[in-house]
């Protein structure tokens, strides 16, 4: 069946320190973004991809796989939740309700191919998530700025979300809106906002590879799989 992606590019990557947004940075022989999208082109039965883009952004038109028939922009908001939900408008004004949407960082280059396929295969709701390989311990504020254990959560029971999240359109967009204007601090991903509406979204084991590029060791790693996939 047919699905659109959108892709969420418009933050400023504060955490890489570098003075380019992250999704701009040099990953071998191109932009960090250019290697998400070509991966996304090739995905099975993909109609189109909406990429939300920064007010201010002078780079993406100038990437060769911006000139693909199947990729349109719309300008992002301010947290990534906000670029999401410009995108999903977008989409809603030409798409029915139904429509299969899959969110996915413009940050996330490496993620695989059979990946993917099983999402597609999953439930209607559900997403890409890592089972936990650490000890997981939440936290509790204490004075000083310092932080003591609160409790050590079940690790077999503890997923790291990653993207693609997949959903119906108009489920989506309802949820997220709502989430947006009555808890936004508790929206960082597509998921979130489902979960806070009642719903349960179906977790999909995929590859650690599929790391968010975050802080600059995350790029040299990138490029090391990439470089390893290519040869
Ligand atoms: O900052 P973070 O790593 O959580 O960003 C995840 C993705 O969301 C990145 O691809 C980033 O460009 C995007 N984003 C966005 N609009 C924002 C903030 C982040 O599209 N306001």
């Amino acid at each position: 069946a047919p699905y659109w992606v959108i892709v969420p590019a418009a933050g400023a990557g504060k955490r890489m320190g570098t003075a380019q947004p992250k999704q701009y940075l040099p990953l071998a022989d191109k932009p960090l973004i250019a290697h998400t999208l070509q991966n996304i082109l090739g995905w099975p039965n993909v109609t189109g991809i909406i990429v939300a883009i920064a007010a201010d952004d002078r780079q993406f038109q100038s990437l060769a796989e911006a000139a693909d028939p199947r990729v349109h922009t719309v300008t992002g908001g301010s947290e990534r939740a906000d670029s999401v939900l410009a995108a999903l408008d977008f989409l809603s004004a030409q798409q029915p309700p139904e429509t299969t949407v899959l969110v996915h960082d413009a940050a996330r280059p490496l993620v695989e191919h059979g990946d993917i396929v099983r999402l597609l295969e999953a439930a209607s709701m559900a997403l890409l998530a890592q089972p936990a390989s650490d000890t997981v311990k939440q936290a509790e504020p204490v004075a000083g700025g310092q932080s003591l254990v609160r409790q050590t959560l079940p690790r077999s029971e503890i997923w790291l979300a990653q993207t693609p999240q997949k959903a119906p359109l108009g489920r989506l967009r309802d949820c997220l809106a709502r989430g947006l204007k009555e808890n936004p601090a508790a929206i960082t991903d597509e998921a979130s906002a489902l979960e806070l509406a009642g719903h349960h979204p179906q977790l999909v084991p995929a590859c650690r590879s599929n790391f968010k590029v975050t802080h600059p060791a995350d790029l040299i790693l990138a490029e090391a799989l990439l470089r390893h996939r290519n040869s």
